[in-house]
């Protein structure tokens, strides 16, 4: 039978996108969990906190009234409007609402923006190490991903000339950049932005700014790519400041050409965002007083990390300047930073996602820690670790 089904169905080349390995650092921590251990869980990135209670109350209240029905392609046009003023709120820009879209998280605008912007065998810059899943995507929608090493040098950030220099090898016709960043943690300046992204407009590249950990920024405020550019296409999420990850609740800022092509794409590809959460995630901004509060937790699990680590034997890490994550150098202990986060998590019980999952060669000697749980467990984590490796 299962002869018969592999004769028939052959999976696409496009499909063969690379798992993530955290998956087996999960089940490796699920097992010692089954068998009685307590796991600090610090290999996920997400908050351990719940939504606003306002975006909970808002979801109750949408239920109870009855029908969930398909919305707008676009969204809701209060929560446009919402999402627009926030805009004005948090960074002093005006941004019409029409320019806004409502995505099933910032996975789905991804999606939506490749599609929008790029046809096969376009070739789109990111920076290494980076979140996986986009080049994982751009593979998948038969674009290249075009790698960009990023050193301290530089901040771990693209610069015009990097940019430029693989334009001129085979000519771009993207760049994408997160900031605060995956797994680094690091953050662009706002001179540094500017710059990037008036090199790539100057050749016609398009401009895409994912900027899913705006609000967790802790070392310098986090610069919205709207305020430098009209044509720059930003990407946002309610799953990491919101604390709203399995909403799938997300939204675009897009340039006005792309308007119209994003509708029709999100209107074949998904009708309408989820209904129950377009009515939280409006609610969610009169939340924030109370994620203002989970903000100044990671801002307290990033201090303890901060003193901590170095004391426990992890005393190389790249600039922790936002989001909720600190990219540790491990390279003294292991040149295998899977097999190394296997070992500490079965001999401590601490769980991390190993840097490979980020960068495959380099990041063989980094590991990523997330400090989105409780300072608790920063402080117990700190205690763990120094005593595995003193
Ligand atoms: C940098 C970055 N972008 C995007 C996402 C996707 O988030 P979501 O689809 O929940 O909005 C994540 C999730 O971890 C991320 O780290």
């Amino acid at each position: 039978m299962l002869d018969a089904a592999r004769r028939l169905i052959t999976p696409s080349a496009r499909s063969d996108v690379p798992p993530f390995m955290v998956m087996d650092v999960m089940a490796a921590a699920a097992r010692i969990e089954a068998a009685g251990g307590r796991v600090i869980h610090m290999e996920v990135g997400q908050p351990a906190d719940p939504a606003p209670s306002t975006a909970i109350a808002a979801a109750h209240a949408a239920l109870a009234a009855g029908r969930i029905s398909y919305t707008e392609t676009l969204g809701i046009p209060s929560l446009r409007a919402r999402i627009a003023r926030h805009y004005a709120d948090a960074y002093g820009v005006p941004i019409d609402p029409a320019r806004v879209i409502v995505t099933t998280g910032s996975s789905g605008g991804f999606i939506l923006a490749f599609l929008a912007l790029f046809d096969p065998g376009d070739r789109v810059a990111i920076a290494l190490p980076g979140y996986p899943p986009y080049r994982h995507i751009l593979t998948a929608l038969g674009c290249e991903p075009v790698l960009i090493e990023c050193t301290q040098a530089t901040r771990w950030a693209i610069t015009p000339d990097m940019l430029l220099a693989a334009h001129r090898q085979t000519p771009l016709k993207g760049v994408l950049i997160g900031s605060p960043a995956n797994p680094t943690g690091t953050m662009m300046t706002a001179p540094a932005l500017h710059d990037l992204i008036d090199a790539a407009e100057g050749e016609g590249i398009a401009f895409i700014s994912d900027e899913i950990y705006h609000g967790l920024d802790y070392a310098f405020a986090a610069e919205t790519a709207t305020r430098l550019s009209d044509n720059a296409v930003i990407i946002n999420s309610f799953s990491k400041y919101f604390c709203m990850t399995g909403w799938r609740i997300g939204w675009m800022v897009v340039p006005e050409p792309l308007i119209r092509p994003v509708e029709r794409l999100q209107g074949n590809l998904a009708i309408s965002v989820p209904t129950l959460s377009q009515a939280a995630a409006e609610a969610a901004f009169d939340g924030r007083a109370e994620m203002e509060a989970v903000k100044h937790g990671y801002e307290e699990n990033r201090r303890i990390l901060l003193d901590g680590l170095p004391k426990a034997g992890f005393d190389k890490f790249l600039p922790v300047d936002g989001a909720f994550y600190l990219y540790a150098d491990v390279f003294r202990f292991s040149d295998d930073s899977f097999a190394f986060a296997k070992r500490m998590l079965e001999e401590t019980h601490v769980a991390a996602t190993p840097g490979v999952d980020f960068d495959p060669l380099r990041g063989k000697s980094f590991i990523r820690f997330c400090y989105a749980g409780s300072a608790a467990e920063m402080h117990e984590a700190v205690q763990r670790i120094g005593r595995w490796l003193a």
